[in-house]
């Protein structure tokens, strides 16, 4: 069968089972050896599914030959650079580059509140990073992408900068893009068997700019943590009251406003946090989460005890039309 055009063949069979995995890793590492030799390969691992899973089958075909780069640009969420590391650094033992560009990405956006602007900022500034990456790297001659079929399909959509595919014209590689022909279902079946952690195989979708469009108007450090803290307290109480495989998408959102409240006798004036938690099939469209009000509760507390400089919890009822899921 050719798996090697743009094309997904009709009688590709779905990869559903670890067998069926297996077979598919046996057949791309066998490839990715008989198209890379010795040459060296170069891959943005931002710790999604899609890079991740690419990342792993490229360790198994190439081993060090696969220089991953990590950019932390200070917009992901709580724990996640620390799961890259431990997991391809440590476990996969990777040749992993780590890049903290966390002041670099803050001081580019210092200011910047209109969303379209932070997200060619972000944008921009990650080909920029990653393009100083790959020039320090020698005789690298292929970029590996997580690249999957909806991709190919919708090319064009809300991914492109994702991929990095605005590299200037003088770095030129040949792609390997494994998962090309792979739904998402599938990428994380094969995901699943090469061994990497659930929680980086069934993680919820995240945008590339993060957190960035969740920090509402121009982003500033201490509500940025406010965001990142806040949305580490709520995936937590969904997974441990089993909404975290239920719920399609579910983050914090901080608006650049305060609000009056009161604590231990005293007037405060601090930032209020929105929940958002939403399902869909095609996020062209969404329903909100009926989050029982007992755990939206223990939510609420627990971020207003627990997250400096939030004095105040809501949830958003909106569905997508009217709302978007995200807010910016
Ligand atoms: P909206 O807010 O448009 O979001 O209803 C639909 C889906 O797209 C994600 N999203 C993005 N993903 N870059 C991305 O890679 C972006 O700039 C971006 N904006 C929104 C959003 O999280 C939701 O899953």
């Amino acid at each position: 069968m050719n798996t090697n055009g743009n094309k997904r063949p009709d009688d590709m069979q779905r990869i559903t089972t670890p067998e069926l995995a297996n077979a598919f890793i046996e057949e791309k590492v066998a490839e990715i050896k008989a198209q890379v030799g010795d040459g060296k390969v170069l891959l943005a691992l931002s710790g999604g599914v899609d890079s991740s899973v690419v990342a792993a089958l490229l360790i198994r075909a190439i081993g060090k030959n696969l220089v991953c780069v990590h950019v932390n640009h200070g917009l992901l969420r709580k724990g996640e650079p620390e799961q890259v590391v431990e997991v391809f650094r440590n476990q996969m033992d990777a040749n992993l580059v780590y890049v903290d560009a966390v002041d670099r990405f803050l001081s580019k956006l210092e200011g910047v509140a209109e969303p379209e602007q932070k997200r060619k900022i972000i944008g921009a500034e990650f080909i920029r990073v990653f393009e100083e990456e790959a020039r320090k790297q020698e005789g690298v001659d292929f970029l590996a992408q997580g690249t999957i079929y909806p991709d190919i399909l919708e090319s064009g959509t809300v991914k492109a900068h994702h991929n990095v595919g605005g590299l200037p014209e003088d770095l030129k590689f040949e792609l390997v893009e494994p998962v090309k022909l792979l739904f998402k279902d599938e990428v994380r079946v094969v995901g699943k068997a090469l061994g990497l952690p659930d929680s980086m195989v069934y993680r919820q979708p995240f945008p590339g700019p993060g957190l960035g469009v969740r920090c509402l108007g121009a982003i500033t450090r201490d509500r940025l943590e406010m965001v990142r803290e806040s949305d580490a307290i709520l995936r937590e109480e969904f997974a441990a009251n089993g909404f975290e495989g239920k719920v399609w998408q579910y983050f914090t959102i901080v608006p650049d406003f305060k609000s009056v409240g009161v604590r231990d006798g005293k007037r405060t004036f601090e930032r209020p946090v929105i929940i958002r938690a939403v399902n869909t099939t095609d996020a062209m469209t969404a329903e909100v989460e009926e989050v029982p009000y007992p755990l939206l509760k223990r939510i609420a507390a627990r971020i207003t005890a627990e997250v400096p400089g939030v004095n105040r919890v809501v949830y958003d009822l909106t569905a997508k039309p009217p709302g978007t899921i995200e807010w910016e």
